[in-house]
């Protein structure tokens, strides 16, 4: 069984996470149990980054302990994964005691081989992103941080700086010899762009305590804390055990995917390979960037005050609802305006009519017509699916392992309306009227077949609705696979229960 290490970014905690966040995590989530079902060992991570001058900022506005704030905020995320049905297997916290070690022993190890040095510090800064900009890129921009156009603060202060320049030419070159490495391709470019742009300047990893009292003490100097970005990026290998558990480490790393939205590129395309590297690690498999969510061309932001709230959207639409939805609209890559209308036709139109109507109607058949009881004495499948079944399978892995999960489920959804198609067509209340039971049998075998077939295929993505489903057709499974989407019908012991997406009045 080989190991699937999936990661997410990990999220500030100054403020409760937004829709914005889900939507990382969800995705992530949907790949991590996909992977399940191929039957790797995965490994799925998300948390928190909780030190910085921004996080700090919000609990001093609270009146807050640093340490009290981020304790309570940590929760709303871990309350918000639960209700999102979020399956991580290690939740990192930056403030955790191991990961801060940890952190130390790689800032120790790259002193050590000459990668950190001490220097004045002239520039600029914005807090609310944690981001430095040279007096260059200060003057480009007007003295505005270019992410959020918020002025920037003049710094001047001696500070410990990593070499990110040195290892420019070797990035460079090993980005030419990985073109996949950074996914999708437009992110990629930029990433070649920025660096053909800009000659990499050195990187500031230090804080003096005297401006920002709030972050992992540097181990060189008592006067200092980590830079929130590089104690940041280190937890996807700290979590696994980079300085702690050889055997652990060796086993997970390098990480298979690593999600993040296009915000945090740079961070992830430049830095983060460069201080691997540095650290002598393997670079990941994947970095992938998705887009943003946008409300009214504007990216959702608690700055902006545009955020959405992802326990009304749960309230209104379900769980799976909404899952189904953020992964269904909008290509995985690509950025989507946000808007309620929408999430409330997909989930009429897909979810009630589509889907849910296909199983209740055919549960109820099946109910009606023999008792909740059919073993079809015919098993194979029928001429109408044979095309559709083969091809499916093919695209669903393919689709998946591509990371493009709308299309996976739009092929997903031809099934389903073939299937809701051959109702039509066959009429199954002619077939009772005229007592070809035989016939009726193997026609409601079938469909049974092919919805319990869409069940394991939607788990990834609505694991309640793929279980609720598989219960109804008297399914125990206790570990789903892929193997299970194949076509093996038996007999089927039917328990239906209520209609699974009631249609939304708005
Ligand atoms: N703490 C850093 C990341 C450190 S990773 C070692 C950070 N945190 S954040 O809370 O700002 O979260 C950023 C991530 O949240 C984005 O990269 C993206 O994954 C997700 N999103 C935040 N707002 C979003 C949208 N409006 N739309 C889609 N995703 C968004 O940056």
């Amino acid at each position: 069984m080989s190991k699937f290490y999936i990661t997410t970014p990990l999220y500030y905690v100054n403020a409760s996470p937004h829709i914005g966040h889900a939507y990382t995590t969800l995705a992530s989530d949907t790949l991590a149990r996909f992977y399940r079902l191929r039957k790797k060992e995965v490994f799925f991570l998300t948390g928190t980054d909780e030190h910085g001058g921004k996080i700090y900022q919000a609990a001093e506005s609270k009146n807050q302990e640093p340490k009290e704030f981020v304790d309570k905020v940590v929760e709303n995320f871990k309350d918000l994964w639960k209700t999102l049905n979020i399956s991580y297997d290690f939740f990192i916290r930056t403030t955790d005691s191991s990961h801060k070690e940890q952190v130390k022993e790689a800032i120790k190890f790259l002193y050590g081989k000459g990668d950190i040095y001490k220097a004045v510090y002239r520039g600029y800064y914005c807090t609310p992103c944690e981001t430095f900009f040279s007096p260059l890129q200060a003057k480009t921009n007007s003295f505005l941080c270019s992410e959020c156009r918020r002025p920037l603060q003049e710094i001047e202060e001696e500070n410990y700086f990593f070499r990110l320049s040195k290892y420019e030419s070797w990035l460079k070159g090993y980005l030419r010899e990985h073109p996949h490495l950074i996914r999708p391709s437009i992110r990629y470019n930029e990433t070649i762009g920025f660096l053909e742009a800009n000659p990499l300047v050195d990187l500031c990893i230090s804080r003096p305590k005297e401006r920002v009292n709030w972050g992992i003490d540097f181990p060189l100097d008592k006067k200092y804390v980590v830079y929130v970005w590089f104690d940041a990026l280190l937890n996807y290998v700290t979590a696994v055990g980079l300085f702690k558990d050889k055997e652990k480490f060796q086993k997970f790393w390098p990480a298979d995917c690593q999600i993040i939205g296009k915000d945090i590129l740079k961070q992830h395309t430049v830095y983060w390979p460069i201080i691997l590297h540095a650290l002598g690690v393997e670079v990941p498999r994947l970095i992938f960037a998705h887009g943003w969510w946008l409300v009214e061309e504007e990216k959702m932001s608690k700055s902006k005050g545009n955020i959405v709230d992802p326990y009304q959207l749960v309230k209104e639409f379900g769980v799976d609802g909404l899952r189904y939805f953020l992964l269904r609209e909008i290509p995985f890559g690509s950025d989507g305006n946000f808007s309620c209308a929408h999430i409330l036709k997909r989930i009429n139109s897909d979810l009630a009519n589509d889907l849910g109507n296909l199983v209740y109607r055919v549960l109820n058949m099946a109910e009606k017509y023999f008792s909740s009881r059919l073993d079809s004495r015919k098993k194979d499948i029928p001429q109408e699916f044979l095309g559709v079944i083969t091809q499916l399978e093919r695209e669903y892995l393919n689709y998946m392992e591509n990371l493009e999960f709308a299309v996976a489920l739009e092929k997903i959804w031809e099934f389903i309306n073939l299937m809701n198609k051959y109702v039509e067509d066959k009429k199954p209340w002619v077939m009772w009227r005229e007592k070809r039971l035989p016939e009726l049998s193997y026609f409601l075998s079938s469909l049974l077949e092919g919805i319990r077939i869409v069940a394991v295929y939607i788990y990834p993505f609505m694991p309640s609705t793929s279980l609720s489903i598989l219960s109804q057709l008297g399914e125990r499974k206790e570990e789903l696979s892929v193997e299970d989407a194949k076509w093996k019908m038996r007999g089927f012991s039917i328990k239906k229960e209520a209609p699974l997406f009631p249609r939304i009045q708005k």
